[in-house]
């Protein structure tokens, strides 16, 4: 297999139009991958060369050029399930000015260049120019009309967005009023990211959960808001910076400087740090302070964004179909290294999948040794057809992860072969010898052990953790301890510990011993005597189902009494054959193309019976609220239950298992059986809540997001609203809440807090 590079080598010289379609084609391509489905194959190291010679061709050839051209349009993320924005003014992107490899002429003379064409066209010596660092985020607009934030969406193709309030409400930083003396019309354009730290952190938590991880922050960030669901999407560490201004009407913006003044009066956070510089010398210098300083932002910039600073002035030079004139952004080098693949190690996630890593010669990398990568999985190896012997290219992606860019195939030597991870292992798991195995429709391999020793240390971690079962003092290097000196093989054998076998825990070598010691033991068993009582959401957590996080674990809750109740799973089972019912219901449609010539009149009998059947078997859970099953008139049943599919199934597949058995088991003979907190909390009864007909505002901080107070609220019958008016029933005020506030008191809306409405919607 050619890789890009070499297959553009070969094109180029034959066809070089058909090389030139070819081209646009991959980067539009590329684009769907990077924008619309959040899961990019190339680098964007890669992408930016691609479209940097797309761009050479076309100087080259200008007559090529068609409206279609990815140089002649914004990249475009709209995606089905969101109402559409049309912007009141474009969001364009910026043309990319870049680092130039040292000893391929000046390092920043695109740099020189751009802010030379500024001098002549503006006819100044010495232009006055911001210079900030160009966030790796996903652009968003913020639009305010008197004060208030209407909507929230993503640039869409530049002219139309996807409407993603309902996500942008979670994120703290974004506020929803503004102080007196806002502009009538402020439309901020800004950049939604995730820290590097909070990125991990989620990575960690969806392996733990069985879940595909996200390949790096700016991914989990384009996937996140364009969840359809707020709640989950609260769960997510998001956050917001300003970087520029839209559509306004409103005193006079003059300068970048009013523009930060104005944001800083409007409480809304502003990128950072933002310097000025006047004069080619200085710009140079600025550039290359960001490059310095961006470093310890804690999160991905790609590079630094150089904006004239005078708002006439930018108006004066205007825009291009795709970007501002007055703007650039300055990619910088990434550091990309070649080095050589020395082996592929397999490591054992706490759920059991098998990640195989990169060994690699260590070698230096924006400022770290790079020795290890992870190479996510076997199909990952395969489309980059990556071989143990071979010279890789190496890059720091976002400046963090580093991550194998593609193999050097003219460095390969004669005898590799293809990488495959289970004749690696031998199909079997590295760690406890088990068979593994790969689920369908999944890319992962997985030990199918629940009792594998590599799993223990980490899931006696995860249940440890703060949203499992909070034992402090048990984390990573403890659990590993007791793993490897034989005092547990799995999280429930710590609740056969004494406080003298914990204390007397060795976490050194046996040379240079360091015990645990008895005061940190006493409090661990402290903690372990309490967590017997935690509710069932909490131990549920605590197991490390795959897919059952705590969001999940949380509506199962809702559905059960207690542990055993879940284990025995009537309720799941029901719901797993509710849904298959409904399938071969919708499968009987008359009109569905797959039943052209089938006997029109028995096909509906059929259906007939079978909803008879499935409305008796739902009817006792659908009076509690539990689940609704509809026909929708078009002959389509829909089926609504609280746990997804796959959760359901995860959970039987769990309880039926030996291992699953075996935790039932062992917690009956601790007299251990978790109580859910939240039973028949918020059911799907809408209509007949305890809260129907009511409407809420909700205001000021609140412990939880307001989206899921919202959803609660919903639950229980009752509505929430965005303003207070005469017809609003309660104001839930949680600190501060300034204007809602004045305005209930004023029209006589009752306030209440968070703890009244928690009340409300269960009334004992
Ligand atoms: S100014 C008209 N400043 O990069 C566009 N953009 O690749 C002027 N970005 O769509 C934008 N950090 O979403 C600006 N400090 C920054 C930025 C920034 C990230 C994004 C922005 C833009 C994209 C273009």
């Amino acid at each position: 297999m050619m890789n890009l590079f070499e297959f553009a080598a070969a094109q180029q010289e034959q066809n070089p139009r058909a090389y030139y379609d070819e081209l646009c084609a991959t980067i539009r391509r590329n684009n769907e991958l990077y924008y619309a489905q959040a899961q990019p194959e190339i680098s964007d190291a890669e992408y930016d060369r691609l479209y940097r010679e797309l761009e050479e061709l076309e100087a080259v050839h200008p007559d090529w050029i068609t409206p279609e051209s990815p140089t002649q349009r914004v990249g475009n993320d709209l995606s089905e399930g969101f109402r559409k924005v049309t912007h009141p003014a474009p969001m364009l992107s910026i043309d990319d000015i870049f680092e130039h490899k040292p000893g391929e002429g000046e390092t920043d003379a695109e740099l020189v260049e751009f802010y030379q064409r500024l001098q002549r066209s503006l006819g100044q010596e010495a232009p006055l120019v911001v210079v900030e660092p160009k966030i790796d985020g996903c652009a968003v607009t913020l639009l305010y009309r008197g004060g208030r934030l209407v909507y929230a969406a993503t640039r869409g193709d530049g002219r139309t967005g996807d409407d993603i309030t309902a996500n942008v409400r979670t994120i703290r930083s974004v506020p929803f009023t503004l102080p007196e003396g806002a502009p009538e019309l402020l439309e901020v354009r800004g950049e939604i990211y995730m820290p590097s730290a909070d990125f991990d952190k989620l990575n960690e938590q969806r392996d733990a959960d069985g879940l595909p991880t996200f390949a790096n922050p700016r991914n989990a960030t384009a996937g996140t808001i364009k969840l359809l669901d707020a709640v989950e999407v609260a769960t997510r560490p998001l956050r917001f910076l300003a970087h520029g201004i839209g559509a306004y009407e409103g005193t006079p913006l003059r300068s970048a400087d009013d523009y930060e003044d104005l944001l800083k009066r409007m409480g809304i956070p502003c990128n950072q740090p933002i310097l000025r510089a006047a004069g080619a010398e200085e710009v140079r210098r600025a550039v290359q302070e960001i490059d310095t300083l961006r470093r310890s932002l804690g999160y991905g910039t790609d590079g630094a964004v150089i904006k004239l600073a005078d708002f006439t002035l930018r108006e004066s030079l205007g825009n291009t179909a795709r970007a501002p004139r007055w703007a650039a952004a300055f990619k910088y080098l990434p550091e990309q290294k070649e080095t050589i693949l020395k082996g592929i190690t397999i490591q054992v996630g706490r759920t059991g999948v098998l990640t195989p890593v990169a060994e690699l010669e260590p070698v230096r990398l924006s400022g770290t040794t790079v020795s290890r990568a992870t190479l996510h999985n076997q199909d990952e190896i395969a489309r980059k057809d990556i071989r143990i012997g071979d010279t890789v290219l190496m890059e720091k992606s976002g400046e963090i992860i580093p991550a194998v860019v593609h193999v050097i195939l003219p460095k390969r030597p004669a005898d590799t072969v293809p990488y495959s991870l289970y004749d690696a292992v031998g199909g079997v798991c590295p760690c406890c010898g088990a068979p593994i195995m790969q689920e369908e429709g999944q890319v992962a391999w997985r030990c199918t052990n629940f009792t594998c020793s590599a799993q223990a240390a980490m899931r006696t971690t995860y249940f440890c953790k703060r949203e499992a079962l909070d034992i402090e003092n048990l984390g990573g290097t403890v659990a590993e301890a007791l793993v490897n000196r034989g005092m547990i093989t799995s999280p429930l054998d710590l609740f056969r510990l004494t406080v003298e076998e914990l204390g007397a825990l060795n976490l050194g070598t046996d040379d240079e011993p360091r015990r645990f010691g008895e005061k940190n033991a006493a409090k661990a068993i402290a903690a372990l005597e309490a967590a017997r009582k935690l509710p069932l959401e909490r131990w549920l957590t605590a197991f490390g189902i795959p897919t059952i996080g705590t969001v999940t674990a949380r509506a199962v809750a809702k559905y059960h009494r207690d542990l055993n109740e879940l284990a025995r799973g009537s309720f799941l089972s029901l719901l797993q054959e509710l849904e298959r019912g409904v399938e071969l219901f919708n499968s009987l449609n008359p009109k569905a193309r797959v039943n052209k010539g089938a006997d029109r009149e028995e096909l509906q009998a059929r259906q007939q019976e079978l909803y008879a059947g499935l409305r008796d078997m739902a009817a006792p859970y659908a009076e509690r609220g539990y689940v609704s099953l509809e026909e929708d008139g078009a002959n389509k049943l829909k089926f609504t239950h609280p746990i997804g599919s796959v959760s359901c199934q995860k959970l039987r597949q769990y309880f039926l298992s030996p291992a699953g058995e075996m935790v039932m088991e062992t917690l009956g003979k601790l007299g251990i059986n978790p109580v859910s907190s939240v039973f028949e909390e918020n059911l799907l009864t809408a209509q007949v809540g305890p809260l129907a007909g009511k409407t809420f505002v909700l205001t000021g901080a609140l412990s939880r997001p307001r989206p899921e107070f919202e959803k609660m609220i919903a639950a229980a019958g009752g509505k929430a609203t965005g303003s207070v008016t005469k017809k609003t029933d309660y104001l839930v005020a949680g600190e501060g809440g300034g204007s809602k506030r004045d305005k209930a008191v004023k029209l006589g809306v009752p306030i209440i807090g968070e703890s009244d409405l928690i009340s409300m919607l269960s009334p004992v």
